[in-house]
């Protein structure tokens, strides 16, 4: 048998922190985060502010380039994206193999490694380093794949883009625009969505970063490394959670809209339900996205002039969580997906878009950690574990079994 305390010696002793609560995975420069006080700043800038007075790609570049752009190089950054924001044609053979009711989530995943095909210099080091113009792909072509999911689903053709749009705007035009309709993105939707992507745009070492830091330490390309960050921001814990808040509360108010039974469930550990779009790994506080989301989820409903009867089920709910001990003595508050949904669902986009919206936002944060790591040329993410399986067995052959 092994001898686990000679194997001990060898290996020294091995910290386990299940789930990283309170292990660091590097140091970085971009993001700040203190959960007890509730405070969220990128590069310096509080979260507030650049959600006030910001544009997307400004914050793209901030988080990415390390400062926020010079009007000159603001034009120069949105000019190189608006060039490539077309997607090779061929990448439409493998998005049209995907069935009609494939979840718009696991295309993205696919579509954003598929990419490494077409650019194969993203992964050959003896290449010149043609970093900066993968990174301008993704951000250019990330939200033209996004609307081909919508319209596939949708069953109408897509729309190529329209480069004289801003970002967003001309995000809502690949959406919404029909051949047929004289479609005009309305100012209001679109400046909505820019504040929503500027929340979502980087939050430190959440699951799906560190995800794209942990790939990207292999020396994986940028594309796979972004993919694999798709697929972690999937999850109904992580990113999934904003399509799982509407679904929720769709349900309790289909349900009769009794908020109290359903925080009762959450509480019941037995039933294996929890309140989506409540508690946070590191905010024991509040959460400040979900604090300026729930704002701009009045503002916005009232400027469109839209009354969705969930965002009174959602305020009841967190009204009643927030008198609850259960919820009051595990520091559990909303966090950004409670409200998000309730604003995409305004905006128009439906209920399975919301965490590709929610990847589209989180993209500079994923490309600025990829980078970061890069620069930082840190070792080949490689936890260790505790074996508890058996020491050492004889082999059976399969007939004395
Ligand atoms: N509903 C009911 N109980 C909850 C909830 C919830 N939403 N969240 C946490 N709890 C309870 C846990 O059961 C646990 O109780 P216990 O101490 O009696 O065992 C306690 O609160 C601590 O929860 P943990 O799961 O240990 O906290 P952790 O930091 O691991 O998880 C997480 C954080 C995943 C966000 C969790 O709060 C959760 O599942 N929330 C719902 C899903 C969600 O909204 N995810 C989005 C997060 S934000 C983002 O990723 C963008």
């Amino acid at each position: 048998a092994i001898d686990i305390s000679s194997l001990r010696a060898k290996t020294g002793y091995i910290t386990i922190d299940e789930g990283f609560k309170n292990t660091g995975s590097t140091t970085s420069d971009i993001t700040f985060l203190d959960g007890e006080e509730g405070i969220l700043r990128y590069r310096g800038y509080s979260i507030e502010d650049l959600a006030d007075k910001a544009d997307f790609l400004e914050v793209a570049y901030l988080l990415i380039y390390g400062e926020l752009p010079t009007a000159a190089e603001y034009d120069v950054f949105v000019a190189k994206i608006t060039k490539h924001t077309m997607v090779n044609e061929d990448m439409r053979k493998i998005f049209d193999g995907f069935p009609v009711n494939a979840h718009p989530m696991g295309i993205m995943s696919a579509l954003a490694s598929a990419m490494s095909g077409f650019y194969p210099d993203s992964f050959d080091d003896k290449k010149p380093d043609n970093t900066e113009l993968h990174i301008i792909r993704l951000l250019a072509k990330f939200p033209t794949l996004a609307t081909w999911c919508y319209k596939k689903s949708q069953g109408h053709p897509i729309n190529y883009p329209k480069n004289e749009l801003d970002y967003c705007s001309n995000f809502l035009h690949m959406m919404f625009a029909l051949p047929v309709e004289n479609y005009k993105v309305d100012p209001k939707v679109s400046s909505a969505l820019n504040k929503l992507l500027i929340l979502h745009a980087d939050h430190e070492q959440n699951c799906s970063t560190s995800t794209v830091r942990l790939v990207g330490s292999s020396k994986a390309n940028i594309y796979s490394s972004i993919s694999a960050g798709i697929s972690a921001l999937w999850g109904p814990l992580h990113g999934g959670a904003n399509q799982e808040v509407i679904e929720m509360l769709e349900e309790i108010r289909n349900d009769g809209g009794d908020v109290q039974k359903y925080i009762d469930k959450a509480k019941d550990k037995n039933s294996g339900f929890r309140l989506f779009g409540f508690g946070h790994r590191v905010y024991k506080n509040f959460d400040p996205r979900a604090k300026i989301i729930k704002k701009a989820a009045d503002d916005v409903l009232s400027l469109l002039g839209v009354n969705d009867p969930v965002l009174e089920i959602a305020k009841g709910l967190e009204e009643a969580a927030l008198k609850d001990e259960y919820f009051v003595s595990r520091k559990l508050y909303p966090n950004v997906d409670f409200y998000s949904g309730i604003i995409y669902r305004a905006l128009g986009i439906p209920t399975n878009m919301f965490t590709v919206m929610f990847a589209i936002g989180r993209l500079p944060g994923w490309i600025a950690q990829w980078l970061e790591l890069r620069d930082q040329k840190q070792a080949i993410g490689r936890p260790r574990q505790i074996y508890t399986g058996p020491t050492i067995k004889d082999f059976v052959e399969k007939s004395k079994r």
